[in-house]
């Protein structure tokens, strides 16, 4: 008798889109002030150059976990999706700081659902749309029915406060999404990519000037770039790829009714607002001005900053794309949850 060679069973999904979106930012509000202490810089510098006015940071026992676990509960109940429902969950983090176990199993153990799949990613600060092209595909394919995913940082414990590159422009947070089934299609194929000849332009490695300073025991590691590389390309590739985004959804600029980008200069969102010739009509989030550029947490907390601030957004086309160290990137254009 012959073994058959075909007849594996599949599945097939349903379309997704976003149900629900939730953040948390940790209370502490710190100015620019407070960041050019240690610094040569002051405060008009830094908002002229980037946009940032405030930033969050995290306390000193606060962890990524925590502020994970509190965008979830949001975004879950905003969904309006138990956990229980919930059957992955992707966690985007570049500062958790364990190898193994992951974030993403500690967090369903501490949402009540420890049978979830659950698993994290590194794609700095594109993890959280990587995550979404994930979810969507999973969805999709039957995989699963209901996914969150979440990007965190606790950026604040990697940051070279000397570093005069870095300083005043990262920050801690936590946003997520739940993404789950819908009638008409929710989320556009994701574009994405990278520009791995680039990797040197954003490090999370040993800083010697940290050690220098008194850093503890051991070399920590610090997130270091090269701030005019980063943003050349930004202004440069980033504006492409989402036009290429737009294209692969079937949707054009005057269409759009939110644009949605990593938040991480606000010169680089202005310009690809630029390059793309998206109309005045299309909102567009600079919550970096008080969130600065919190990684894989950055659009998420974009989009529930810019829906509480703009509830007719709600239902509406937004295109997101996130970028960061590799260099990597993704975008795809999304329908915002619902109003919850
Ligand atoms: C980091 C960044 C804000 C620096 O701005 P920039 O305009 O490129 O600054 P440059 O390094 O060209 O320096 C310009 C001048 O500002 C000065 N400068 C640099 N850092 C400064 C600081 N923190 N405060 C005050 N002045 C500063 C420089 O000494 C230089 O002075 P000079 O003209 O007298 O020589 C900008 O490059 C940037 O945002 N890059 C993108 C980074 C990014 O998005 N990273 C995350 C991606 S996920």
């Amino acid at each position: 008798m012959t073994k058959p060679r075909t007849g594996i069973k599949v599945r097939t999904g349903t379309n997704s889109r976003i149900l629900g979106v939730g953040a948390y930012q940790p209370e502490r509000i710190v100015p620019n002030s407070e960041v050019i202490e240690k610094i040569d810089s002051s405060d008009e510098w830094i908002r002229q150059r980037t946009g940032i006015e405030t930033r969050h940071f995290a306390a000193a026992d606060e962890s990524v976990l925590d502020m994970a676990e509190a965008a979830c509960r949001q975004a879950l109940m905003r969904a309006k999706v138990s956990m229980e429902q919930i059957d992955t969950v992707i966690l985007a983090s570049i500062t958790y700081p364990f190898q193994a176990p992951s974030a993403a199993t500690a967090l369903i153990a501490r949402l009540g659902n420890p049978k979830a799949a659950a698993f994290d990613i590194n794609a700095a600060c594109a993890g959280f749309c990587y995550g979404v092209g994930m979810a969507n595909d999973f969805v999709r394919a039957g995989t699963s029915q209901h996914v969150l995913v979440v990007g965190v940082e606790k950026l604040s414990d990697f940051l070279d406060p000397y570093d005069r590159g870095t300083a005043f422009i990262f920050a801690d947070g936590a946003g997520a999404v739940v993404i789950g089934p819908s009638d008409e299609p929710g989320i556009g194929p994701t574009i994405w990519g990278a520009d791995a000849d680039s990797r040197d332009a954003i490090l999370m490695e040993p800083s010697w000037n940290a050690f220098r300073h008194g850093a503890p025991e051991g070399v920590w590691p610090n997130i270091s770039q090269k701030g005019q590389t980063v943003f050349r390309w930004a202004v440069f590739s980033m504006s492409k790829a989402g036009l290429r985004t737009l294209e692969a959804a079937g949707v054009t600029p005057d269409q759009l009714d939110a644009f949605i980008p990593h938040q991480a200069n606000v010169r680089i969102i202005e310009s690809m607002a630029r390059e793309m010739k998206l109309p005045e009509s299309v909102v567009i989030a600079r919550d970096i001005r008080t969130s600065g550029n919190t990684s894989a947490a950055s659009v998420p907390i974009a989009m529930s900053a810019l829906l509480t601030e703009h509830p007719e957004l709600h239902g509406g086309l937004a295109l997101l794309i996130g970028y960061g160290a590799g260099l990597v990137y993704a975008g795809q254009v999304v329908q915002l949850p619902p109003k919850p």
